[in-house]
């Protein structure tokens, strides 16, 4: 294995313990108990019943009986590696996270790239959108970044999100289609929740069918903060750029394979890998100051819209380099746990309430899907610092803490972190000041869905804008029912009128008699955009 017990990989020395190897001499019970026979149960004569008495047989057969866990309720299907991640120059002016301000430090990463609406055992080619997502074992604890590789969302409020999961996953009456978004809730759902317009561009555009894992960009999605050590705070969006550049199957190519090799993008980046052509992506960052926070015609707390390149430029700030497979894709790719929630100082949240509604998701979802509240245990989920808190017991708990004392304040273990000292460097939330009435009402800066759609479709090369109708044409062809493929069409049209027409013929339609939208572009800075 490649990079195996790379000096100085924090990560790798603390799992090295757990490595365990099976050298198939000496086999024992998980009691250590050494084994006689693996292959015969005990029996009363050669052909009589199987004893009760058999406890190897009982243990085996029931480990196995309970070797399935619940797989991921999205992003079920993924494949990952460890890495190390390096700084090309200190941060310390934007945000005070330690693991962004010494060039010479290499953080520990473990990277999990996953399609979003298969099962786990779906093909790689699907059109669908890539998660793609970061584990930094920093000195300050687990930061995560969990992204994907199209820099917006579906919806703007995490409200939704069960329904949009429900409507693209398949069908409950007959699990139908797997792994595809062509079918009628999902093309249902979008014309019922056109906030979606932009990422539906996105998702009939050859982004959703990646060559590969390695030659794909990564986006935090949404707008987080950096905050410094005097306390100032900018906005700060997230990118990851492949060394390789950005490369697409066409859809062709990606149906052929998907019926060769399901196992596809998984395979190509073990491989990769194996051989020693390390995966690099570098780590790019959009930096906006407070005072610019409302000087756009989008608002930036929208996950429906990206700040165009053009106007907030990417500046690369460092290099990620994927450099040793896992050992067992079970105990890392699958337990792993990734939640936007991890931040260590220096990197806080926004109010986008899409953001805010993952911040509650991913614990929850973990609580179940990996048994209980000591997962953070699971040697891939253990920070590389020491963990010190009052919080006991539950399930397979393995910590041994020692002493009488489990609460806070108390005197007889005098561990009180009273003094000022003893709490300097812990997390502090940005105090940012909020007000307003409470109400579920949506801001009005939220209701213009279709000029970045427009905006992107405009941005594409002849042959893109032919892939993006060639793949409505398909997904939306597949809806049964008339009524979804017409009010497809018909909001379409807002994005371009010329390519809905064309679908319309394609899927059997009236032609749609609406208008495109305007593209609103009140502000020098979003005009400037509009010449994509
Ligand atoms: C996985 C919820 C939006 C990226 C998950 C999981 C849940 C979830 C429950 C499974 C986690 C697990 O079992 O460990 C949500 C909710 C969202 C949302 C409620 C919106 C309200 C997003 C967005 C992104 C994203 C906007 C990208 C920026 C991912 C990724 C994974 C994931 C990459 C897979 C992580 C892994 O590889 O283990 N999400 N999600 N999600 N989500 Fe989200």
């Amino acid at each position: 294995n490649q990079g195996k017990n790379i000096e100085g990989n924090a990560k790798d020395h603390q799992l090295e313990p757990f490595r365990v190897e099976n050298d198939g001499t000496k086999m024992t019970t998980n009691q250590g108990l050494r084994v006689s026979n693996d292959e015969d149960s005990l029996k009363a004569g050669v052909r009589g019943p199987t004893i009760m008495e058999d406890f190897h047989l009982r243990e085996k057969i029931t480990h196995f009986d309970h070797e399935r866990i619940p797989e991921r309720v999205v992003h079920a299907r993924g494949f990952a590696a460890h890495g190390e991640f390096e700084l090309y120059e200190s941060m310390k002016e934007y945000t005070k996270a330690k693991f962004l301000q010494d060039t010479k430090k290499k953080t520990p990463v473990f990277v999990r790239f996953s399609t979003v609406v298969g099962s786990l055992g779906s093909m790689d080619t699907a059109r669908d959108v890539r998660g793609f997502a970061t584990k930094f074992y920093t000195d300050e604890g687990n930061y995560d970044l969990v992204g994907n590789n199209i820099p917006v969302f579906f919806i703007q409020d995490a409200m939704k999100f069960p329904d949009l999961i429900h409507a693209v996953k398949p069908e409950p009456h007959n699990e139908m289609p797997q792994a595809a978004s062509a079918h009628d809730t999902f093309w249902d759902f979008v014309a019922n929740n056109q906030e979606i317009a932009h990422m539906i561009m996105w998702h009939m555009s050859d982004r959703t069918i990646p060559r590969s894992f390695r030659m794909m960009e990564g986006f935090g999605v949404h707008t987080f903060r950096f905050v410094n050590d005097k306390g100032r705070s900018r906005f700060v969006k997230f990118h990851w750029k492949p060394v390789l550049g950005v490369h697409s199957l066409v859809w062709d190519e990606a149906q052929i394979i998907a019926g060769k090799d399901p196992d596809f993008q998984r395979r190509d980046l073990w491989e990769a890998i194996e051989i020693g052509d390390y995966p690099e992506f570098e780590l790019g960052v959009q930096i906006l100051e407070p005072e610019d926070e409302f000087k756009f015609d989008f608002d930036i707390l929208d996950a429906t819209k990206l700040w165009p390149e053009e106007l907030v430029p990417v500046k690369k700030i460092g290099k990620m380099t994927l450099n040793r497979n896992v050992d067992n894709v079970f105990t890392e790719t699958e337990q792993v746990a990734f939640h936007p929630g991890n931040v260590v100082p220096g990197i806080d949240f926004t109010n986008d309430p899409l953001l805010q509604g993952r911040l509650f998701s991913y614990l929850d979802t973990q609580l179940i899907r990996l048994g209980g509240p000591n997962f953070t245990e699971i040697p891939i989920n253990r920070p590389i610092c020491p963990v010190h808190n009052n919080q006991r017991n539950g399930f397979s708990r393995q910590t041994i803490n020692l002493g009488r004392v489990s609460y806070h304040k108390n005197s007889l273990a005098n561990n009180t972190p009273a003094t000022s000292t003893a709490r300097e460097g812990g997390y502090v939330h940005y105090e940012e000041k909020v007000e307003g009435r409470i109400t579920r009402a949506r801001s009005k800066s939220f209701d213009d869905h279709f000029s970045q759609a427009r905006l992107f479709w405009n941005s594409m090369s002849p042959p893109e804008k032919q892939h993006i109708i060639d793949a409505f044409s398909f997904e939306v062809g597949k809806v049964k029912s008339k009524a979804v493929r017409q009010q497809v069409v018909d909001m379409f049209v807002r994005v371009d009128k010329e390519m809905a027409t064309i679908v319309a013929d394609n899927v059997g339609v009236n032609r749609p008699t609406g208008e495109q939208s305007k593209v609103t572009a009140s502000s020098p800075a979003l005009s400037q955009a509009n010449a994509i």
